[in-house]
């Protein structure tokens, strides 16, 4: 996901990964999973305020989960 520039902090991020989120869990998805550098404090903001599970690993990368068939989260 890449938000411009000159669009950011705008709650356009938040939109579309709650877009994303609500699709994916009426289509059945299970999970979803990602890598997020850990210098990239936008998105893993964003990952734990959506109630992203965010696991540090021993590279410069943290992996995010969310598990979309228990109960949604208040914020997802
Ligand atoms: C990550 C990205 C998509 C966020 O998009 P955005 O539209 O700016 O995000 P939003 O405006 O919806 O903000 C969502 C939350 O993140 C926070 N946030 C956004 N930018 C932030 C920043 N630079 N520093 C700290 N928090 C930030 C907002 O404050 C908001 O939290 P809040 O609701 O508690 O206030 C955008 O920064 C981007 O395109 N980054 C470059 C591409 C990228 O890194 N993609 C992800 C690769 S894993």
């Amino acid at each position: 996901m890449l938000v411009r520039s000159d669009l950011k902090r705008q709650g356009l991020g938040m939109l579309l990964m709650r877009k994303l989120i609500r699709y994916c869990r009426e289509r059945g998805t299970c999970r979803l999973w990602g890598s997020v550098m850990t210098d990239n404090a936008p998105m893993l903001h964003l990952s734990k305020a959506l109630g992203f599970r965010v696991q540090g690993t021993d590279r410069n990368v943290e992996e995010i989960v969310l598990e979309l068939q228990s109960e949604p989260s208040a914020n997802a």
